[in-house]
Parts: C-alpha cells; structure tokens; sequence
C-alpha cells in the first residue's frame, strides 16, 4: 500500500517537474481559461466620463487560444476611432481606467489585471521599468515580487519610499508596458509603441522632477538611445515629454532582477543610487 502510494508520489512529482520545465510556472484554477475569448467576466471596469467607451465586444467569433496563429498574432488594437485616447485622461485613475477597457488588445486578454503605477501620484521620483511579472499581473501593482521588493530597499537606502505621503520622499512605480506577457515573454515593440502615448500622459500627469529607468527595454524605449543597459547606466540624460515645459532628467540604472542574478553588480547600483540622492539634494 504504501508502496504505491510512494510510486504515485513520484510519478505526480515527475509530472510537476515536467511541466515546470515547460515553462508553467503557477496553477491557477481547475478548468483552463480562454483569455483570448471574450471579456473577463469578474472585473469589467467602469469607464470614467472623460473616457469614450470601450468598443463593443465583436461579433465574430474570438479565435481559440490553442491555434498557433492566435497566440502569434502581432499587437493589433481597435480602430483608433473607437480607442479611448491619453489625451481625454486626467488623471492617473482615468488612464487605468482607459487602458484597463481595451479588451480587444491582445495582451490586456491574456493578463488578469492591467498593471499602471504605485505610489504617490505628485512624487518627485519616477521608476519606469519594462513589463509586469507573475506577482505584478496577479495584484494589479507594478513590483511587487521579488525585484519590486529589492527596488523598496534600494530607494530605501537613500530615503525614497513609495508609500510616504510626502511629495518629496515619495516615488512612484511604472513600466513600459501595462499588462504581463504571456509566460514573460520579452515585449514587442508594437506592444511598446501601444503603451508609449499612456505612459507619455501618464509622466506628464504626474510632473516627476526626475524619472529613474530600470533596465535595457525600459531605458532603451524612453532615451531612444539602442546602447545596452551597462552602457547606459548611471549618465544623466534628459527627455522631452509632450506637454511639459522642460525635459526631464533622467537616470538610467540596472534592474534590480538583474541585480538578484548578479549581486556583484550591487555596487555599481549604489553608485547609481547616490548619484540620484545628490541630485534630489541639490534640487531642494
Ligand atoms: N519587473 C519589472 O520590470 N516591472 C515590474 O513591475 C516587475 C518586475
């Protein structure tokens, strides 16, 4: 008896394994859910009244999420015409109301929440990273998971916190792309190019006197510059952001999930730190 209770063991492990090394990295319910089929039934969100409404749900028939060429298929939004548009949000609330509605974006299908910001909506500092993770797309708040958690002690140690209620302590948290690939994989730039003009009104809202970018993608999407992450780490540069009066300083560090995979590199993301502490001292 035990016998087999140990060989059912074993082999339900060996499945688990194997399925981990596919790539499957959380359970989630007892039955598979079609996210390309339709909109979600548990969370339609209201839209602001400054956001035209969402299109209406098509009529033809969603493709099925098994076939190669859904699940391939390039970002292709609704007609401009019939998408809320940055410009008619005034608010942080309103942009992921706005973003949260576009149910015919292929990404917004696959994830369970739209990821926008965290933190205090006037702070000094701005965090733009690359995508939402697991941890991110279960909560609906960017960095969350075990980067989001480096990234609290990393502005912790030059006294930055996105929780404090102070503008200039505060910092608030982003990416560049709202919603979790599938299986994490790398975002396309259409994907990008789809979040630039919302992440564009969303800095222009939120006026930061500085925005600090974690990463290649996200560092190399706001300066336009190609040059790799450690190239580009800890050089002041300055953007322009439509809207706003001047550009915006900005300091391109190292993610901190590639800070977990390689502690040595913490020093230089110390330097990097400093520098923007020096910089917020010098401004106030
Ligand atoms: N990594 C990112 O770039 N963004 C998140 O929100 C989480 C992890």
């Amino acid at each position: 008896m035990n016998d087999a209770k140990e060989h059912t063991r074993d082999a339900l492990l060996r499945w688990l394994r194997w399925q981990a090394d596919m790539g499957a990295d959380e359970a989630i319910a007892p039955m598979p859910a079609n996210r390309l089929r339709g909109p979600r039934q548990d969370a339609p969100a209201p839209v602001s009244r400054h956001v035209r409404a969402a299109p209406p749900p098509r009529s033809a028939p969603a493709p099925d999420i098994a076939s190669p060429a859904a699940v391939t298929r390039p970002a292709s939004p609704a007609p401009a015409a019939d998408r809320p548009s940055p410009r008619d949000c005034h608010s942080l609330e309103e942009i992921r109301t706005a973003l949260d509605s576009m149910r015919d974006f292929p990404l917004r299908r696959t994830a369970r929440h739209t990821v926008h910001t965290d933190g205090h909506p006037r702070a000094r500092v701005m965090v733009i990273g690359e995508a939402p993770g697991r941890d991110e797309d279960l909560t609906g708040k960017p960095f969350v998971g075990r980067a989001g958690r480096l990234l609290d002690l990393m502005l912790a140690a030059i006294g930055l916190d996105r929780h404090a209620e102070d503008p200039d302590r505060a910092v608030l948290v982003s990416n560049v792309l709202f919603w979790r690939p599938p299986g994490n994989r790398p975002p396309t730039q259409a994907e990008l190019s789809f979040c630039a003009p919302w992440l564009m009104r969303t800095i222009e809202l939120v006026k930061p006197r500085v925005l600090v970018t974690l990463g290649g993608p996200a560092t190399q999407r706001l300066t336009g510059n190609p040059s790799g992450i450690t190239r580009q780490r800890g050089k002041w540069t300055q953007i322009t952001v439509p809207g706003l009066n001047g550009p915006v300083p900005l300091l391109p560090m190292l993610h901190p999930a590639f800070l977990l995979r390689t502690p040595v590199q913490k020093r230089l993301a110390w330097r990097d730190l400093l520098s923007l502490k020096l910089f917020l001292e010098e401004q106030s």
